[in-house]
């Protein structure tokens, strides 16, 4: 990864090889934390400005809540923190990374009375599906392992314990020569990918699947659907199925790091003619002319630094 010079650790700015947690931290044991991913972008006018950034921050209080973890920070002061680490970093476009998790005291599973902390960090991160996924549009396998059902964790906390179910995914994929690993949840319908939701296009109306098929409610999902209705698409939350994502005539993935990432083969199926399709670009022109300020109506989706 590309080092950034400053990450903001539990209130202060520390230098990035110096931002260090103790080996018996409790989530490095337990996966007790919860996190964000969020994007600066640099604006038309030149600015850089964060996406999003109070419903991040919102995303982050509520699945800090429903872990019963105290942030020892008010929202707008974890704003402010994100801002001042794009800044401090001279950064003009970024990942950022906040996180909140139990840290060190005692080992037992049980994590209350184990102190909160907070980092968060920033650096310059490209394509997440690899150089040209944007353009080119990328490869999924559907996994063997389902995604975690909701009756086991609520999967509207972006919780660090989660992710060993994608990474478990992801690996799978990979090892195969696929770019992301496509999930079900555990009725087998379709859920999202690794990291991102996923949207099917078919007959020039939009599909994703529902909050309930254990998907994370994707603030990139939510974007994009009041993005689509706005250009005059219908868009809907529905339960899809594997052949339905086979014989779309058009499937993308959407997330902060993905941004808008065409799909064009599943399992070996090739996805419509196997290349990125024209509502899938429209809404990927759209949305990084959104994020970019390039669009008046949603900049009150801008949290310019
Ligand atoms: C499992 C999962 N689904 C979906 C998403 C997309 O969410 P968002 O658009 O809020 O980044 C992410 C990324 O945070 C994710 O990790």
């Amino acid at each position: 990864m590309e080092e950034s010079k400053y990450i903001w650790m539990d209130g202060r700015l520390v230098p990035w090889r110096e931002a260090k947690v103790h080996v018996l931290t409790h989530a490095l044991h337990y996966g007790t934390g919860v996190f964000e991913g969020v994007r600066a972008y640099r604006t038309v006018d030149g600015r850089t400005a964060i996406f999003r950034g109070k419903d991040h921050v919102k995303r982050l209080f509520n699945s800090a809540k429903i872990y019963r973890m105290e942030i020892p920070f008010s929202e707008e002061e974890i704003l402010e923190a994100m801002k001042l680490v794009v800044r401090e970093n001279e950064l003009e476009e970024c990942y950022i990374r906040p996180i909140v998790f139990r840290g060190y005291k005692e080992l037992g599973v049980d994590p209350s009375g184990i102190p909160v902390r907070v980092a968060i960090a920033a650096w310059k991160w490209g394509e997440y599906l690899g150089r040209g996924a944007l353009e080119r549009g990328v490869r999924l396998k559907t996994s063997a392992w389902r995604r975690i059902p909701p009756q086991s964790l609520p999967l509207e906390a972006k919780a660090t314990g989660n992710y060993i179910n994608s990474a478990i995914a992801k690996m799978e994929a990979r090892d195969v020569g696929y770019d992301e690993a496509l999930m079900l949840d555990y009725r087998g319908m379709v859920s999202e990918g690794t990291g991102e939701n996923i949207f099917i296009v078919r007959d020039g109306e939009l599909f994703t699947p529902p909050l309930y098929a254990s998907i994370l409610p994707g603030i990139t999902r939510a974007t994009i659907i009041r993005l689509a209705r706005d250009l005059g698409y219908s868009a809907h939350e529905s339960e899809i199925t594997l052949a339905d994502v086979y014989t779309a005539d058009e499937v993308f993935l959407t997330g902060t790091a993905t941004e808008v990432t065409p799909v064009i083969n599943v399992d070996g199926i090739v996805i419509g003619n196997g290349r990125p399709g024209p509502v899938t670009r429209k809404l990927q022109r759209m949305y990084f002319d959104v994020v970019k300020g390039k669009v008046e109506k949603y900049k009150h989706w801008l949290d310019y630094i």
